[in-house]
């Protein structure tokens, strides 16, 4: 059965399939096709064009009119932590109240209470409380998504993430992909010893994690009072012995030169970059890594913003993400993080949608199949409610603007 959608205001983000991703001023266009048709058949997109060329389809379609709405790819987050166990509120209250982010996490609260917390839930129990935060995220239009360990810590409690990452993928139609990051802190039980903790990731954690096939990417949060520049070249090195590719956290509170180290590995992504010398940006260019800012965690921890326009001045591609976690970005609104980055980084609506979609899907490596309206791709598209513009979408920032997700050509209902 085709679907077909007729009389689309707008269809949106309409690329070749060699565009693979989109960098320097050129992120501020966004191609777009005016009163146009879009048919599916078989979960891709089949064909698109301005009515006046929309063929007669003969066999047995299902007629969608779309006047006055808009369609768009879904959205592709390519950075979230959306398996966890709990909810950490209480230091958000306290952090209202005067302590910072890294005074939670230097009293054993943060990642290190997560991970208390994700110890002593089960694993159904855990896949549980993910279930439904993906099953909201896809109704708020990601369809793509990346997803961390972290919050294991040990290689039991890691694995378990990892299982519970790969039953997501198998339970649900969008592409998920799984990232390691056990060195996402210490555990308390090897307190200022980083090495004994990457000897056990490297040499007991990676082979499980490869005979099982958990895991697509590698990650480590290089940080002060986390991961030094040395630990991630050592992690970064023992992954690619393994086929993982790195996706790292760097720059977030301070910049120890984790993105030349990202980049000399061959990092697909490097996310956060909340600080950036320049130095961070001449490593960056020429080079095949995706700089990712995260907004919605610069809005909830009130912390520097990604300075994106840099980035873009210097040539630079950037995708967005929301980093979905319960410590630094409790929300996997994609819609949110899109106005957030229009708002607060003023990226243009047509550069943040290019960070949300087709950037984003690079830094999945998944650019060959989602990410832009394109032929062959998945049919996972958003349509709008009746608006009057795309501008209108980061405008009117706290709206939700969409009608009706559709996931391999499917209505999503859940
Ligand atoms: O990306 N910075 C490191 N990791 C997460 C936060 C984790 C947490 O606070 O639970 C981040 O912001
Ligand atoms: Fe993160």
């Amino acid at each position: 059965m085709r679907t077909l959608f007729i009389n689309i205001k707008q269809v949106l983000q309409i690329r070749s399939a060699e565009e693979r991703w989109i960098k320097g001023e050129a992120m501020n266009d966004l191609p777009i096709l005016e009163n146009a048709f879009l048919a599916i058949e078989k979960g891709r997109i089949q064909a698109f064009g301005p009515m006046h060329e929309c063929p007669k389809f003969e066999e047995a379609v299902e007629v969608i009119d779309a006047s006055g709405r808009l369609i768009l790819p879904t959205w592709v987050d390519s950075h979230t932590h959306l398996v966890y166990a709990g909810h950490r509120e209480q230091e958000f209250v306290d952090r209202i109240n005067g302590l910072s982010y890294q005074d939670i996490a230097a009293r054993g609260g943060g990642i290190l209470n997560s991970a208390q917390k994700l110890r002593t839930t089960s694993e159904e129990e855990l896949y549980e409380q993910s279930r439904q935060r993906l099953e909201q995220v896809i109704k708020m239009g990601t369809g793509a998504i990346e997803i961390k360990s972290g919050y294991g810590l040990t290689v039991e409690s890691e694995l378990k993430m990892l299982r519970v990452i790969r039953r997501l993928r198998e339970k649900y139609p969008i592409p998920v992909k799984a990232t390691f990051l056990g060195a996402h802190a210490l555990p308390q039980s090897f307190k200022n010893n980083q090495e004994d903790y990457l000897d056990l990731l490297i040499e007991e954690a990676l082979p499980q994690i490869k005979e099982e096939g958990l895991a697509d990417f590698i990650d480590i949060f290089c940080e002060e009072g986390y991961f030094s520049v040395a630990d991630t070249e050592r992690l970064l090195e023992a992954g690619s012995q393994y086929g993982l590719r790195p996706k790292i956290h760097v720059n977030q509170f301070t910049a120890l030169g984790g993105v030349e180290a990202g980049v000399k590995h061959q990092a697909l992504s490097v996310d956060h970059l909340e600080i950036l010398r320049q130095q961070d940006i001449e490593a960056l260019k020429n080079s095949l890594t995706m700089p990712v800012a995260l907004p919605a965690c610069s809005f909830f921890l009130g912390i520097p913003y990604t300075p994106v326009q840099e980035l873009i001045r210097a040539g630079l591609p950037v995708a967005i993400a929301s980093d979905y976690n319960p410590g630094s970005s409790p929300t996997g609104n994609m819609n949110f993080v899109l106005a957030t980055a229009c708002i607060k980084m003023r990226l243009s609506p047509e550069a943040a949608i290019n960070a949300a979609t087709l950037n984003a899907a690079y830094a999945l490596d998944l650019a060959e199949d989602v990410g832009s309206i394109t032929i062959g791709k998945r049919a996972n598209l958003i349509l709008s409610k009746p608006i009057p513009s795309y501008h209108y979408w980061p405008y009117a920032f706290a709206d939700n603007h969409i009608e009706a997700v559709y996931i391999n050509g499917k209505k999503w209902t859940k």
